[in-house]
């Protein structure tokens, strides 16, 4: 099959969270299982073009915007440790700066930033020769090349027989933008705005414009998808949702493990694995080391990690509503590395210095120390408000460091409460969004790690688990060829 992939993030190359580790380990899935697949995304300012050895090519691709056109040229990588082609739309007016969305607020012209994405991939079809059966448009950054795909370019050469996937990893953002601004951009008339596909509460809706104009719509894990659908988790996008029901599923995401293997992890101290589980402890020594004074770098105290974007959807006021009780009297330590809102970073300063031994605080992006963080500790902890799929505690498994998570979204489809009499479980689970239910999932979690037959069971339980990318990029090729045979293709003849 040939799979265009287009989102505003891939790893290694622009990351913010989990979206670029599933674009990036689908397209190497998809690849290593023999189909043809390239990644379309920005040239942000800070992808650092050096060290992944992105190149300029000689093309440069003409983008219709409104009644004029624009331009992009075209840089080309490579999916490290693979061939699979990434292609990076340079523009000076929309990408070249230094954020990726301009966090926390966002650049007032995302919207036409991601619109130009949208339009480009299509458009550069020609110089890259692809014809692709099916594009594959991740969250609302990359709605608009849906439509496209049904409207602008729906008999052209290339595109008249492909198919196009919607994949939704957070409802929470639409990308909003008032239609007399973008649908002029777009080339859509503004006059048959009113009820059309692009259209919620009087704005465009660019999540409502992917669910409406892919041909499937897939989310990230099968709770989410129940929960977007019929509860308030769907952020008013419930209607679009039902009206599509029959193409909509949940796709539980994956790991590459290629990437995230304690056996074979650069970034961590000490390699481990099930069979040398106790080496993990010299991970957790590495990281004391690092952060505490000797005297108190005793392995007893268990670390309670996170690995987080630092925003209310991770449930950080839960964090913050807890964890003075468990460092007050040196039961637990925290070692949190995350970024985001100012008044979390604040806050969990302030807490580091009351408790410099306890609670280690780590801000800013640092993805080498994200793998040290989670090899080192005996926990992650996971109180999401809600949470679309969730991969650190997928990681936290595989590395043995046991996940305490809110059973939301794709939280509850990947970790599962232990069970002391028959054995079975990998982590520990709560439902109530409050500090103390988190505090009491927390405290059982603390009594079986002072048991070591129940402690040995739970870690290893969980480093057991499969969640491979491998997996999902199975489930999604299925997809796909649903929606090949939605638009009358006979998907056994890609
Ligand atoms: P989300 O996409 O909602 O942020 P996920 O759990 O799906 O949540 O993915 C988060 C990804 O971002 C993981 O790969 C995690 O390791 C990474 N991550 C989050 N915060 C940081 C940080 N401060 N530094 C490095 N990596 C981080
Ligand atoms: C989003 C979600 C997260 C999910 C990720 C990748 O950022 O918040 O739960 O794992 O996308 O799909």
């Amino acid at each position: 099959m040939n799979i265009l992939a287009v989102a505003a993030e891939c790893s290694p190359f622009a990351k913010i969270g989990g979206l670029a580790d599933v674009v990036s380990a689908l397209a190497k899935e998809w690849h290593g299982l023999g189909h043809s697949v390239r990644v379309v995304l920005p040239k942000y300012g800070n992808i650092d073009c050096q060290r992944w050895n992105i190149k300029p090519t000689s093309s440069v691709v003409a983008v219709p915007i409104g009644w004029w056109q624009e331009y992009t040229r075209l840089w080309r990588g490579v999916l490290p440790g693979t061939d699979v082609p990434v292609y990076f739309l340079e523009s000076r007016d929309y990408f070249d700066r230094a954020g990726i969305y301009g966090d926390p607020d966002g650049y007032p012209d995302n919207d036409r930033r991601f619109l130009f994405l949208s339009r480009a991939a299509l458009e550069i079809a020609s110089s890259i020769d692809f014809v692709p059966d099916i594009i594959h448009a991740h969250d609302w950054h990359t709605a608009f090349a849906l439509a496209f795909l049904k409207s602008h370019y729906r008999f052209h050469p290339r595109f008249a027989r492909t198919a196009g996937v919607f994949t939704i990893h957070n409802i929470a953002f639409q990308g909003q933008s008032d239609p007399r601004r973008i649908l002029p951009l777009a080339n859509f008339p503004l006059d048959q705005f009113p009820g059309s596909w692009f259209e919620h509460d009087g704005a465009v809706n660019l999540m409502k414009t992917g669910i409406m104009f892919a041909d499937k719509i897939t989310t990230v894990s099968p709770t989410y998808a129940r929960e977007i659908r019929w509860t308030s988790a769907g952020m008013g996008m419930q209607p679009y949702l039902n009206l599509r029901g029959a193409d909509f599923l949940g796709v539980l995401n994956g790991a590459d493990y290629t990437e995230w293997d304690p056996q074979t992890d650069p970034h961590i101290a000490a390699p481990y694995g099930i069979e040398t589980l106790s080496d993990k402890d010299r991970n957790k020594a590495g990281l004391l080391e690092e952060s505490v004074p000797p005297h108190d770098r005793t392995l007893e105290i268990p670390i309670l990690g996170m690995v987080s974007r630092l925003t209310a959807q991770k449930g950080i006021d839960l964090l913050l509503g807890c964890i003075e009780q468990f460092v007050r009297t040196g039961r637990a330590r925290f070692a949190i590395l995350g970024s985001g809102e100012a008044r979390y970073e604040h806050a969990l300063h302030r807490l580091g210095r009351r408790y410099p031994t306890r609670v280690l605080v780590y801000t800013g992006y640092n993805a080498s120390l994200s793998h040290h963080v989670i090899a080192s500790s005996d926990f992650l902890v996971m109180p999401s408000l809600f949470e679309p799929c969730g991969l650190t505690q997928i990681y936290a498994l595989r590395y043995g460091t046991v996940p305490i998570v809110r059973a939301t979204g794709g939280l509850a489809d990947t970790v599962e409460e232990y069970d002391p009499v028959t054995g079975t479980g990998t982590g520990f689970t709560f439902g109530e969004y409050s500090a103390s239910a988190f505090a009491r999932a927390i405290e059982r979690a603390l009594r079986y790690y002072r048991h070591p037959v129940h402690w040995n069971r739970i870690r290893t339980n969980g480093m057991r688990q499969d969640f491979s990318a491998t997996k999902s990029a199975q489930q999604y090729l299925n997809v796909f060829r649903w929606a090949l045979e939605k638009i009358g293709r006979n998907p056994n003849s890609t």
